[in-house]
């Protein structure tokens, strides 16, 4: 996720386009750049950083068209020649999303002469545009767009020429007097207009000062309503959202979407892993593993044992970071670290642990050039995007896509996973992101629930296997940002002590989607309903059992088994969102608490 902005109007386009990047951090800030155009031809500024230390060596600048763009890395690490805007010639790309591929472009490019600078998956667009050129920039963008696969938002440059186009990620154009803009989102040109409008997928845009053009991707011409957006800037940067943490929320289908991009090939049934260079004979020798990690990650690391123990046959310990340091790695196991920072203290202690006796280490961030990532012989990134609420959600969700893929990738070398069975979940993994964006918009159930238990002091959740961990991540939400006591257990566990807790005051949130232990979990209910415990369920969609044992029933969409987890994951957090809503709690920044835990 980046932010991408272009301009072409009267005033100086430097300024303004620095002025409109600076909104868009959120969106990314490992590294920033601008292109600008006057008649002494294209200037490119480029740095590592957030936008203040490109801005504090930029020269003046004279032009009035430019684009700019400020990074999240996803191919190749935040530095000078991986920022964007990529070059070709006289043409200058900026760029939002992943080119699937680009590896194969790059190598038809460089047969024909092209010679590529940086790591980067954009580059390779930048000389497809340039290779179809000849005398107008629409029409080289338009057969450029034609051999990608992936998801774009661009702004394109040549000369006096600017070209705007989206698939699959946010686009807009703001109508001004005598000028016009481009940005990934409002924030970025609230200031100069509230005249907006919203490119849709396979749409582009040919910007100059005076107006706007948009055409279809066949160039047939297409006309677009404007919207007049009256919000203030603070709820621009939230989408509307009224915390970052329920914005975030939302934008898991895109992350997970984004996560699978080019990783996933349901149709040969195959995985690819970026960042994963164990050899398939080092992953049969992988009798092994340790996953280490913190809070959060803890609990995506706690299900991806599951996971790796079911489909794979590897035994996993999964261990706290802060208590690892002091017990004993196994020589020859794998470690795989899980950070969404990538800059947890207890994680790297933990790493640095793990080698010092030779384990093989790989790990899991969102972060790219993060800490964790220059210690690591594999990295695998999570694609959520810079995540501003303190509670984790979409990295959460993004941690248990790159497991999934790990462990499927993991089973197959092993031979324990069938290729029959691979293909069927690779199929209902890529119909995950569209379940979750169901489920978003059938939440007033759980906000109904949330708002009777609000004022309760304890709160438990409990799930069987692969939803245990699931249950301590829900009950980690709900303490972090309602500062209600809450525990998560397994729910066979509860007859062993803390059913002496369970009370009509004590709410229990049960995850009872389809699999083994349902039956179990049901009885499990039982137990608690005896004691007059206020139930919620969170359960199959076709599931027409369960309502009959329980008081209020959240139900996700049918997919495989071993998949639910995701789904139930979007129910705890929005339960625990809607809860600290109602006790009015600062749910961005939770009392007592970091996004990054850098000390131990
Ligand atoms: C989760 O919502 C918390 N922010 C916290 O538990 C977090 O997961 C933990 O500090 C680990 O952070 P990391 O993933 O960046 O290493």
């Amino acid at each position: 996720m980046c932010g991408i902005v272009g301009y072409s109007g009267n005033k100086q386009a430097a300024a303004i386009l620095i002025d409109s990047l600076k909104r868009l951090e959120y969106r990314g800030y490992d590294s920033a750049g601008i292109a600008v155009f006057d008649n002494n031809g294209m200037e490119v500024y480029k740095e590592k950083g957030r936008i203040v230390e490109l801005e504090k060596d930029l020269p003046e600048i004279s032009g009035f068209i430019g684009i700019g763009h400020t990074r999240w890395a996803t191919h190749g690490k935040p530095n000078k020649i991986n920022a964007h805007p990529h070059a070709s010639g006289s043409i200058a790309v900026v760029h939002n999303g992943i080119i699937e591929n680009y590896q194969e472009l790059k190598e038809k490019l460089s047969r024909s002469g092209y010679e590529f600078v940086s790591e980067t998956d954009t580059e390779a667009l930048a000389h497809l545009i340039k290779y179809y050129y000849r005398d107008n920039l629409i029409d080289a963008v338009i057969s450029a767009l034609k051999d990608i696969k992936g998801s774009y938002a661009i702004a394109v440059l040549s000369g006096s020429e600017l070209v705007a186009a989206r698939k699959d990620s946010p686009l807009i154009i703001g109508l001004g007097e005598g000028e016009n803009f481009i940005a990934s989102d409002i924030p970025a040109i609230l200031k100069y207009t509230r005249k907006i409008i919203f490119l849709d997928d396979m749409e582009i845009a040919s910007v100059s000062k005076d107006n706007v053009i948009f055409y279809d991707t066949d160039k047939n011409p297409i006309e677009k309503k404007v919207s007049v957006i009256d919000w203030n800037l603070e709820a621009a940067e939230k989408s509307g959202y009224e915390h970052f943490m329920l914005k975030e929320i939302h934008e898991q289908p895109r992350a997970l979407h984004e996560t699978f991009a080019g990783r996933i090939s349901e149709l040969e049934g195959k995985i690819t892993i970026d960042g994963l260079n164990m050899t398939e004979a080092q992953i049969m020798d992988t009798s092994r593993i340790s996953i280490i990690a913190c809070g959060t990650s803890y609990n995506a690391g706690f299900l991806g044992k599951y996971l790796f123990e079911e489909l794979s046959g590897i035994h996993v310990d999964v261990e706290i970071a802060s208590e690892f340091r002091y017990s004993h790695s196994i020589p020859g196991s794998l470690v795989i670290v899980i950070s969404q920072s990538g800059e947890t203290a207890d994680t790297l202690a933990a790493l640095r642990e793990a080698k010092s006796s030779g384990c093989r280490t790989l790990a899991i961030t969102n972060v790219m050039g993060s800490t964790i990532t220059r210690e690591v012989e594999n990295v695998i990134y999570t694609r959520s995007g810079p995540e501003i609420g303190v509670a984790a959600t979409k990295t959460f969700i993004s941690q248990l896509g790159v497991l999934y893929l790990l462990v499927l990738y993991f089973g197959k070398c092993k031979g324990k996973l069938s290729q029959e069975r691979m293909s069927r979940i690779l199929i209902a993994m890529k119909q995950i992101p569209s379940h979750i964006t169901r489920l978003l918009n059938t939440k007033d159930a759980i906000k109904k629930f949330a708002e009777t238990v609000s004022s309760s002091s304890d709160v438990f959740f409990i799930g069987r296997t692969l939803n245990y961990p699931i249950a301590l991540e829900g009950a980690l939400k709900l303490k972090e940002i309602s500062y209600i006591h809450a525990e998560g257990y397994a729910a066979g566990e509860l007859k062993h002590g803390p059913l002496a807790l369970i009370t009509k005051l004590t709410p229990v949130v049960a995850i009872a989607t389809k699999g083994l232990t349902y039956d179990k979990v049901v009885n499990n209910i039982k137990e608690v309903k005896a004691r007059e415990a206020p139930v919620l369920a969170i359960a199959d969609e076709k599931d027409s059992e369960i309502e009959k044992y329980v008081d209020e029933v959240i139900r996700v969409p049918t997919t495989e088994d071993i998949l639910s987890p995701i789904l139930s994951t979007v129910v705890v957090q929005l339960l625990s969102y809607y809860i600290a809503k109602a006790r009015n709690c600062p749910i961005d920044q939770p009392r007592n608490l970091a996004k990054s835990v850098t000390v131990e």
